[in-house]
């Protein structure tokens, strides 16, 4: 099993997520360890879109794993001359790096540049279409608490036409054998066509009262070309994690949330710091689930893990 970049979930077989998400598991285990596996390695995260989470676990799992890291700032870069992103993957290709992250905001980007580039892209965020390493934590976080994710119903509610999030949901929690039940506004909705066999539309009560893991979503003003309720107060009232409808939740239930989350908008502020909310925990997992991507892309591949090991001595 191996793969030259990461540009989407709807790209990985069953079988690879299941070995990421077991390396993932193996690193969550270990916070804050140093390892060599990626030792004078070069890393490049080019950011065209605001990010703190994506941004800074990338570093972070980048500089565990002993790699170089370079981040790009894009309003300084001389994409605002006009080179386009492929021309500045080749010269930093030029330069010996390795391997490039990426987030922007253009649908289908990283699977554009795949087939003209030596080094590895990692996708962290391609406009509404997919956050795969997002989904990787997520996974990582279901899989962590309950023990499995086959079998588990996670309910995702908010914004769901302009979620790259669920972008990625909509692959990995059908191919793990888990179902999702989507909900919110019908104007922030997916379109049918797009949704998975298996992955059904319900609502809002429904899903607050069946589902194992509730995860809410922000709602993406920035992708929003009109206004699509009247006040944050209205939208938390209609489609918000209220304290109310958390009282629904089955008991076990958690709370879950990609972030960045806004208090008293989708989520009420006492839930985000409540004993179900699962939301720091995923914070910390981002870090887990990129050291297991990068080593999947940059070491070999899944199946070469524990000869790594081996040769820098865990
Ligand atoms: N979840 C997520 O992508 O957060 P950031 O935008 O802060 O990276």
């Amino acid at each position: 099993m191996r793969v030259q970049h990461l540009t989407g979930i709807r790209e990985l077989a069953a079988g690879h997520l299941e070995a990421l998400l077991e390396r993932a598991e193996y690193w969550a285990k270990r916070p804050g360890e140093q390892s060599g596996l990626l030792a004078g390695r070069i890393i490049a995260n080019l950011f065209f879109e605001p990010s703190t989470r994506t941004r800074f676990s990338f570093e972070v799992a980048q500089k565990r794993l002993g790699a170089h890291v370079l981040n790009f700032a894009a309003e300084s870069s001389s994409t605002t001359k006009g080179e386009t992103i492929l021309d500045t993957l080749r010269m930093l290709e030029m330069m010996g790096v390795e391997a490039a992250v990426i987030r922007t905001s253009e649908n289908g980007l990283l699977q554009n540049l795949a087939e003209n580039v030596r080094l590895h892209l990692v996708n962290a965020g391609d406009g509404t279409n997919e956050h795969p390493t997002q989904c990787l934590l997520d996974l990582l976080t279901i899989k962590q608490h309950f023990g499995k994710i086959a079998g588990q119903t996670i309910a995702i509610i908010g914004d769901l036409r302009h979620s790259r999030v669920v972008g990625s949901h909509l692959h990995a929690l059908p191919k793990l054998g888990a179902k999702l039940l989507l909900a919110g506004p019908p104007a922030m909705m997916r379109p049918e066509e797009e949704l998975p066999a298996g992955v059904r539309v319900a609502d809002l009560d429904e899903a607050i009262r069946t589902a194992d893991v509730v995860m809410m979503l922000r709602v993406q003003l920035e992708r929003h070309a009109e206004a699509l309720f009247s006040s944050a107060e209205a939208y938390h009232q209609a489609y918000g994690l209220t304290l109310e409808r958390a009282r629904l939740m089955k008991p076990g239930a958690v709370i879950m949330h990609p972030g960045p989350f806004n208090r008293g908008v989708e989520i009420h502020t006492d839930l985000v710091d409540s004993d179900r909310s699962l939301i720091f925990t995923q914070v910390a997992n981002g870090v887990a689930a990129r050291m297991a991507v990068l080593e999947d892309l940059m070491n070999g591949g899944i199946g070469t893990w524990a000869s790594s090991l081996e040769t820098v001595g865990f």
